[in-house]
C-alpha cells in the first residue's frame, strides 16, 4: 500500500498531495513543493504551527487537484514519532474525506538528527498503521481505507529505502493482524478458535506452527495452565511457531500471555474492570504477529513463538482460592487468587520452552498487572529482566518504534512475600504493594539461569480511544518493539 516513487511535480498529475510544513524553517527542497508552502504560509489562517491545517484546490500551472499543508511545529522538535503521528493524521485526514490515492511530500531538510532511513520509515509506518479501521462486525463501512500512499523520493532513495520499506510495511501488517486478534470478541476467539487463527496465519506464511489441545498439556503435567482454564467450557491450547533460518547461532525463544477472557474466575473482577478483558491475550497476539514479520523479514537467528492460551472463568469446575496445584517444572503453588491467572500459564510455558529450546534468550510479553498500569500509565510498558544489557536494549528499540518501554526493579527480598505456609510459592504477594514486581519475581522463580526479560504490557496493549495512528481498541503493541529488538540480534 504503501510505496516510494519519484514524482515531477511540475507536470504529473496528482490527486491529493500532503505536505508537512514547519512553523520556523523551510523543511522541503523541491521547488514545487517551496512555492506550495510559500503560497500557504501567506495566507493568515496557516503558519504552519501544530495543528494548523489547510487545503488549497488546483494551484495555478500544476495538474494537483487539492494541496493539504498540516502543520508540525518547530523544526528542531521533530523527531521519528513526529512523522509517524504526521502521517497517520494526514492518511486519517484522506479516509474522512474519501480520497483513495495519497502523495507525500517527503521534507528532506528536517534537521541534522533526522536521518533519512528514520523519515521514510517512520512516515510509512504512520501510513500503513493509521490505515487500518477495525469494522469487521458492522453490517454499514463507513469508512474506506486509503488504496495507496505513495511517499516521494528520488531515483537514488528509491534504490536504497525501498527494501527497509517493504519491511517495514510486513511489521506493520503483523501489528494490525495483532491488533485485530486483540479487538476481537472472546466470543470469538475462545482458544481452540484463537490457536485456529494464530495457525492459519503462520501456514500462509510457512511458518512451522503447532497447536497442542489439552489432552496433551495433561499428560505433559502443564498442571499450572490447566488448572487456569480448567473452569472454562473451552479447553487450553498450546500454540508454537518456529522460524528456523539455515546457519542460525542463537534461538530466541518469545512467550506471550492468551487468556482469552480473564473474568478473573472464583475472585470474578466487578463492573468496571471486566468489560476490556477480551485484551488480556494481547502478549499472544504481539508473539503472534511478531512471528509472521519474521517470516518475511529473516533474520539469521532463530526465534519461536510459544503462546498458551486459555480462558479464565468461575464455574463449577474452577479453581478456587486456597486449591494447591503443581506446575510443569514440579514447583507447587496455592492459589491465593484466581484473578493472578496469567503468571500460572506463563510458568508452564516458559518452563517447557527452556527444555525444549534452551535459548540463548527468552522474552515474555503480557498483559499482567493492574498495578504496572498504576505505575507506569496506559502507555509505557514495564521491563523486568536478569540481564541489563538484555533490558537496555528493549528500552532502546522502545524509542526506537515510541512503543516505550521502562526498567523496574526484581529485588531478591521481595521473593519472600510470595512464600507460602503449605505450598512452595502463592500466586499472589502477601502484601499489597509493588505488584507488578511480584508478580514478574514469581516468574522469575522458574527461568533458572535463562537470559530472560519480561515485559508487563497491560497499559499499553489496549488503547480507550484512538490516537493518531492508532485506533481505540488492540494496539499491537510488542510487534514494531520485538521486531526492532530481534533486527539488531
Ligand atoms: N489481566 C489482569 C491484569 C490487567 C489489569 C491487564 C488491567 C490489563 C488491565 C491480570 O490477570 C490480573 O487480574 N492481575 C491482578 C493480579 C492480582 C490478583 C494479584 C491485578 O492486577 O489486579
Ligand atoms: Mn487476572
Ligand atoms: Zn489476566
Amino acid at each position: 500500500m504503501v510505496e516510494l516513487k519519484t514524482v515531477n511535480l511540475s507536470n504529473a498529475k496528482v490527486e491529493t498531495l500532503v505536505v508537512p510544513v514547519c512553523e520556523d524553517s523551510e523543511i522541503h527542497t523541491n521547488k514545487t513543493v517551496i512555492s506550495l508552502v510559500e503560497s500557504a504560509k501567506a495566507l493568515p489562517e496557516f503558519k504552519g504551527k501544530g495543528g494548523d491545517r489547510i487545503t488549497l484546490f488546483q494551484p495555478d500551472g500544476i495538474r494537483i487537484a487539492r494541496v493539504v499543508f498540516m502543520g508540525l511545529g518547530k523544526a528542531d522538535k521533530m523527531d521519528g514519532e513526529s512523522f509517524r503521528s504526521f502521517a497517520g493524521k494526514a492518511i486519517k485526514f484522506c479516509i474522512e474525506a474519501g480520497l483513495s490515492t495519497v502523495t507525500i511530500a517527503t521534507p528532506s531538510a528536517v534537521s541534522a538528527k533526522m536521518e533519512p532511513v528514520t523519515l521514510f520509515s517512520t512516515l510509512a509506518e504512520g501510513a500503513c498503521l493509521g490505515n487500518h479501521i477495525f469494522d469487521q462486525y458492522k453490517k454499514e463501512k463507513e469508512k474506506k481505507p486509503v488504496k495507496k500512499v505513495i511517499l516521494m523520493a528520488t531515483a537514488a532513495q528509491k534504490k536504497t529505502y525501498s527494501k527497509r520499506i517493504s519491511c517495514v510495511s510486513a511489521i506493520c501488517d503483523a501489528g494490525i493482524m495483532a491488533r485485530e486478534w486483540v479487538t476481537t470478541p472472546s466470543n470469538d476467539k475462545r482458544p481452540e478458535a484463537f490457536a485456529r487463527m494464530i495457525q492459519k496465519a503462520a501456514n500462509s506464511e510457512g511458518l512451522k506452527v503447532s497447536v497442542k489441545n489439552d489432552a496433551w498439556l495433561e499428560q505433559q503435567k502443564f498442571g499450572a495452565m490447566l488448572a487456569v482454564g480448567q473452569g472454562s467450557s473451552a479447553k487450553p491450547r498450546l500454540v508454537t511457531i518456529e522460524y528456523v533460518p539455515k546457519n542460525s547461532k542463537k534461538t530466541l525463544v518469545l512467550v506471550g500471555k492468551g487468556v482469552t477472557f480473564d473474568s478473573g474466575g472464583i475472585n470474578l473482577k466487578p463492573s468496571g474492570s471486566i468489560e476490556t478483558m477480551k485484551m488480556d491475550m494481547a502478549g499472544a497476539a504481539a508473539v503472534a504477529g511478531t512471528m509472521m514479520a519474521v517470516a518475511r523479514f529473516k533474520p539469521n537467528v532463530k526465534v519461536v513463538g510459544v503462546m498458551p492460551l486459555v480462558e479464565n472463568m468461575p464455574s463449577g469446575a474452577a479453581i478456587r482460592p486456597g486449591d494447591i496445584i503443581r506446575s510443569y517444572a514440579g514447583k507447587t503453588i496455592e492459589i491465593g487468587n484466581t484473578d493472578a491467572e496469567g503468571r500460572l500459564i506463563l510458568i508452564d510455558a516458559i518452563a517447557w520452552a527452556i527444555k525444549k529450546y534452551q535459548p540463548d534468550t527468552m522474552i515474555d510479553l503480557a498483559t499482567l498487572t493492574g498495578a504496572c498500569v498504576i505505575a507506569l500509565g496506559e502507555k509505557i510498558a514495564g521491563v523486568f529482566s536478569n540481564d541489563k544489557k538484555l533490558s537496555d536494549a528493549i528500552v532502546a528499540s522502545g524509542e526506537n518504534t515510541h512503543e516505550r518501554c521502562w526498567p523496574l526493579p526484581l529485588p531478591d527480598d521481595y521473593k519472600e512475600l510470595l512464600k507460602n505456609d503449605f505450598a512452595d510459592l502463592n500466586n499472589i504477594s502477601s502484601g499489597r504493594w509493588g505488584g507488578a514486581i511480584t508478580a514478574a519475581l514469581f516468574l522469575s522463580e522458574f527461568i533458572g539461569d535463562t537470559n530472560w526479560a519480561h515485559i508487563d504490557i497491560a497499559g499499553p496493549a489496549w488503547a480507550s480511544k484512538a490516537s493518531d495512528y492508532c485506533g481505540a481498541g488492540g494496539t499491537g503493541f510488542g510487534v514494531r518493539l520485538l521486531c526492532d529488538w530481534i533486527q539488531n540480534q
